[in-house]
């Protein structure tokens, strides 16, 4: 529908240059102790969607916002489509567009106005300023609020009107700083949806989230950064499978209680797994009559040992007893022997899966800390 994003992405305005690339960024705060960021070098292709993956203050929007032109460097290079930041910002201002963490909105405006007076300050006549504007509300799916004040919108139509906001003036490099924080799972999953929609466009984009479900649903690269440094980059599948000992398999098994623990210590013994440990399954996991919510109350204090508190509690007899395999091998080449087991203690295979390790396990197996 919006041609001039087809156009934009499709005739990059200074040739085959890069759409952003950074060398040994370095920016210190004033009067700070350490770098907001150090050393951060990367460059995005045309029609890339790159992810800065990281916890709070790892310099995330330092970074944008010296590719952005709203934060000075103390160091280092910061192209975009090959225009030095530094040396030309208004010349990097009409190539790139920025979706702000927090919301810049005048508040005293409408959501077409704000449109068209974005377009306006880039000099784009009246007549496309309108053509541009309708057919982004629409997109947007704010057409029947086009007039009304932003200051009434909620978070996600804020977040909304600020990705219009940005495709307005065509940019070939599109920076979203925390696209989806802090905005319900319907909205963020709008969010998504277009953004899908500007990379099946080829329009480039650089992403900032702590989401790592965001990273790897929308990203074809990841930098993983924490500290002002970049620890990973690749793509989230290459980056999990840096993650070692983190596949898993997870089975069902229909089994008399009284012979569980030896079947999950023969489990434990099955070449390739390192550890078997037995996961609850509340909430409905299992098969009709599944486990009682109340089971902890009557069980007292009598946890069985090695209580790591989820599995403590045993479920009612005919549910199915779970138990989770943490393989140093690929997991699918476990199933034949895991099956063959249970079989040969009495037990029978009800359930299956296989779990993949998350960017969050990359995070975590880089720095120690969870994400968030
Ligand atoms: N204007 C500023 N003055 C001084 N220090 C700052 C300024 N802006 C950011 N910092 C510091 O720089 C570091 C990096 O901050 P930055 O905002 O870039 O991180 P971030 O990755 O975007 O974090 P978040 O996920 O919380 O948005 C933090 O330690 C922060 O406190
Ligand atoms: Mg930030």
């Amino acid at each position: 529908m919006i041609s001039q994003v087809e156009r934009a992405a499709a005739s990059p305005a200074t040739g085959d240059a890069l759409p952003v690339m950074v060398q040994e960024l370095v920016k210190r705060y004033p009067k700070r102790p350490t770098n907001a960021v150090d050393g951060v070098s990367f460059s995005v292709a045309h029609g890339e969607v790159f992810g800065l993956l990281g916890p709070n203050g790892a310099g995330k929007t330092t970074t944008v916002g010296v590719l952005t032109t709203r934060v000075r460097p103390t160091s280092g290079l910061a192209m975009v489509t090959g225009i030095d930041v530094m040396r030309d910002p208004v010349a990097a201002k009409r190539r790139l567009a920025t979706v702000p963490q927090r919301s810049n909105l005048d508040r005293a405006l409408s959501a077409r106005q704000i449109l068209l007076f974005h377009a306006a300050y880039f000099g784009i006549p009246a007549a496309e300023r309108t053509r541009r504007a309708n057919a982004l509300l629409e997109e947007f799916g704010l057409l029947d609020r086009a007039d009304d004040k932003v200051d009434f919108f909620s978070g996600g139509q804020s977040q909304r009107i600020m990705i219009a906001r940005a495709l307005m003036h065509q940019p070939e490099v599109l920076f979203l700083d925390e696209p989806t924080t802090g905005l319900d799972p319907q909205a963020r999953l709008f969010v998504w949806d277009r953004l899908r929609d500007l990379r099946s466009r080829g329009v480039t984009m650089i992403l900032t989230t702590h989401d790592m479900d965001e990273a790897a649903e929308l990203c074809a690269r990841v930098a993983i950064m924490d500290r002002g440094k970049i620890l990973a980059m690749d793509t989230p599948e290459a980056l999990t499978e840096t993650v070692p000992g983190q596949n898993s398999l997870e089975v069902g098994i229909a089994v008399a209680a009284g012979d569980r623990e030896a079947l999950l210590a023969a489990l434990s013994a099955v070449p390739g797994v390192e550890r078997a440990e037995p996961v609850s399954k509340s909430g409905g996991g299992g098969p009709a009559g599944g486990a009682n919510p109340w089971a902890a109350f009557a069980a007292g204090g009598g946890a069985p040992s090695g209580g790591a508190a989820r599995g403590a509690v045993a479920p009612p007899d005919g549910t199915p007893y779970h138990v989770r395999l943490y393989t140093s091998v690929d997991a699918p080449s476990l199933v034949a022997p895991v099956a063959r087991l249970i079989t040969d203690n009495g037990g029978e295979l009800v359930d299956l899966s296989i779990g993949k390790p998350s960017l969050e396990d990359v995070f975590i197996h880089l720095t120690g800390r969870a994400l968030r």
